[in-house]
C-alpha cells in the first residue's frame, strides 16, 4: 500500500447556505459536517491529513482539534487554489492523496477506501468518484469519450445543454497521484462562468498529459450529497437518520417509531433497549441494555447502565446506574452522578449531586450540590438550598436518612446517618447520626376560634 495522503476541501463560506455558520460546521444528526468527513477518514489507514481552512478557520480547527492539520486559504478562488494551499506539506511527496468536500457529510469510509483500491489497482494519476443523480443540478457532469474513459469535468454552470443531461456526477471525492496533483494544479485556469480554480479540471490536464485517469462509480448516489443549501442539509439529515437508526435497530434496539427518533452518530445503545417516540440522544451517550427510554426525552452526553427507564425527561452530562427509574418529568442536570436502582419521580430536579445505590426522590424536588448516600428518601417537594446569591455550597445526606416532605436543607450543612428530618423542617445546621431533628414552629390549635369570627354564617 502506498503512503496516503488526505485533503479536506472547509475554506469556503457555503454563500447558499445564507447562515452566519460556516457551512461545513453545520451540523447533521448533531455533529458538524466537516467532523462527519473527517471521522470517515480517520477510519482508513492515512499518513497525514490537511484540512483547507478559510472562512471561520478558527472555529473549524476549535472543532477538528489534533485530529488533523491545518492550510489557510486566505481568500477562497476555488476548489484547486484550495487544494494549493496544502504544497508546504504535501507538494514533493510519494504517495497517494484523497481529496474529500467538508460539505459532504454522508460519504463513508468504506467506499473512501473502495476508491483507493481502485485507483491503485488502476495504476491512475487521478480517479474521480462518481455516482448517477436522479437531479444532478448543480453538480459537476462527468464527461466520457466513446470509449467510454473519463475525459473531463464540466461544472453546471459552464455547461451545455448537452452536458447538462448527463446524469453522472462528481462528487467532489478523488485519489490522485500527489506529486501529479501539485505539478497539475499550476496549470488550473479560473477562466470559466465563476472565475474560479476548479479542481476538476485537473482530471482534463492529466488526461491530455495522457496519464491514466479513472472514474470509480459508486451506488450510493445518496453518500456522495453535497450539501450547499438548506434543502439539502435536510436531505443529508433524513439519510444520516435513517442510517443511524437502521445501525440500531440492526443491533437488536428497539425504535417505536424511527422517524421521530433521533439518535446522534456517537451514541452507543445495548441490545433490548426500546426507544419510545420523541426522543433525541446525543453527543457521547452510551446507553445499555434492557433500558425503556421515552417517549419525549432528551438525553445528552449520559452514561447510562442496564435496565434503567428514563420517562419523559431530559438528561445531561450525567451517569445514570442499572434499574434506575427516572421520570416522568424529571431532569438531571450536568455531572449528576446516579448509582444503581435509584429513583427519580416526577418534577424533580438534580444537579451536580451524587444519589446513592437505592435512594429516592418521588416527587416534586431539587438536589443539587450534594452528596446523598445510599437508601436514602427524600420527601415530596424537599430541597436542598444550594445557594446563598453568590456561592454554591455541598449538602450531605448520608446512608439511610428519610428526609420528610417539604423540607429545607440550608448548605451547608450534613445530615448524618440514619438521621430522621421532619417533614416541614428548615435545617441550618448538621443532624446527628440516628438523631430526629424538628425544625419548624409548634403547631397552635385555637379551639372554637372559628365561631367566634362575625363574617361565619
Ligand atoms: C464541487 C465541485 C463539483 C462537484 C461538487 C460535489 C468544483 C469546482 N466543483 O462543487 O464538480 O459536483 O463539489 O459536491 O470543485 N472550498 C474551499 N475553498 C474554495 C472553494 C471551495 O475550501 O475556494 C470548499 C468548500 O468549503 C466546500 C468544498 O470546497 O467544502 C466544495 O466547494 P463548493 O463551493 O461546495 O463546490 P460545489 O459547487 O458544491
Ligand atoms: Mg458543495
Amino acid at each position: 500500500m502506498s503512503t496516503r495522503y488526505a485533503i479536506i476541501l472547509a475554506a469556503g463560506q457555503g454563500t447558499r447556505m445564507k447562515s452566519k455558520l460556516y457551512k461545513v460546521l453545520h451540523p447533521v444528526c448533531g455533529k458538524p459536517m466537516v467532523q462527519h468527513v473527517v471521522d470517515q477518514i480517520s477510519k482508513l489507514h492515512i499518513d497525514e491529513m490537511v484540512t483547507i481552512i478559510g472562512h471561520g478557520a478558527e472555529k473549524v480547527k476549535a472543532q477538528l482539534g489534533t485530529q488533523s492539520q491545518y492550510a489557510l486559504q486566505e481568500s477562497q478562488l476555488g476548489t484547486a487554489h484550495a487544494v494549493i494551499q496544502a504544497k508546504e506539506m504535501l507538494a514533493g511527496k510519494f504517495g497517494v492523496t484523497l481529496v474529500v468536500c467538508g460539505d459532504t457529510p454522508l460519504i463513508k469510509a468504506e467506499t473512501m477506501e473502495a476508491l483507493f483500491k481502485h485507483h491503485e489497482e488502476m495504476n491512475a494519476k487521478a480517479t474521480v468518484l462518481t455516482a448517477e443523480a436522479i437531479d444532478p443540478t448543480g453538480y459537476g457532469r462527468v464527461v466520457r469519450n466513446q470509449q467510454g474513459f473519463v475525459e473531463k469535468i464540466v461544472e453546471h454552470k459552464d455547461a451545455s445543454d448537452q452536458e447538462r443531461s448527463i446524469k453522472e456526477i462528481n462528487t467532489g471525492t478523488y485519489c490522485f497521484d500527489n506529486q501529479a496533483l501539485f505539478n497539475a494544479l499550476e496549470q488550473v485556469s479560473n477562466d470559466n462562468v465563476q472565475g474560479e480554480y476548479y479542481l476538476p479540471d485537473v482530471i482534463e490536464i492529466l488526461k491530455k498529459q495522457g496519464e491514466i485517469v479513472t472514474a470509480f462509480q459508486t451506488e450510493e448516489f445518496e453518500e456522495t450529497l453535497g450539501v450547499n443549501d438548506r434543502v439539502a442539509l435536510s436531505e443529508a439529515e433524513r439519510i444520516m437518520k435513517k442510517r443511524i437508526n437502521e445501525t440500531h435497530m440492526r443491533n437488536g434496539v428497539t425504535l417505536i417509531d424511527p422517524l421521530s427518533t433521533y439518535i446522534g452518530p456517537d451514541v452507543e445503545i445495548g441490545q433490548d433497549t426500546v426507544i419510545y417516540p420523541g426522543t433525541t440522544i446525543s453527543g457521547k451517550t452510551v446507553i445499555g441494555s434492557e433500558c425503556v427510554i421515552g417517549p419525549n426525552s432528551e438525553i445528552k452526553d449520559c452514561q447510562i447502565g442496564n435496565e434503567t427507564t428514563i420517562r419523559q425527561s431530559v438528561s445531561h452530562e450525567s451517569s445514570i446506574g442499572s434499574r434506575v427509574n427516572i421520570g416522568p418529568f424529571a431532569h438531571i442536570r450536568p455531572k449528576s452522578d446516579i448509582h444503581d436502582e435509584v429513583k427519580i419521580g416526577n418534577f424533580v430536579e438534580i444537579k451536580k449531586a451524587v444519589f446513592g445505590k437505592g435512594s429516592k426522590a418521588s416527587h416534586l424536588s431539587y438536589i443539587g450540590d450534594a452528596e446523598v448516600g445510599k437508601d436514602v428518601n427524600i420527601g415530596c417537594g424537599s430541597i436542598t438550598v444550594n445557594y446563598d446569591g453568590k456561592n454554591k455550597f455541598l449538602t450531605t445526606i448520608e446512608d439511610d436518612v428519610f428526609i420528610g416532605c417539604n423540607s429545607n436543607l440550608v448548605a451547608p450543612v450534613t445530615v448524618k446517618k440514619g438521621a430522621y428530618v421532619a417533614a416541614g423542617s428548615t435545617i441550618t445546621s448538621d443532624v446527628p447520626e440516628n438523631a430526629l431533628s424538628i425544625a419548624r414552629a409548634r403547631q397552635v390549635n385555637k379551639e372554637n376560634y372559628v365561631d367566634k369570627l362575625n363574617y361565619k354564617k
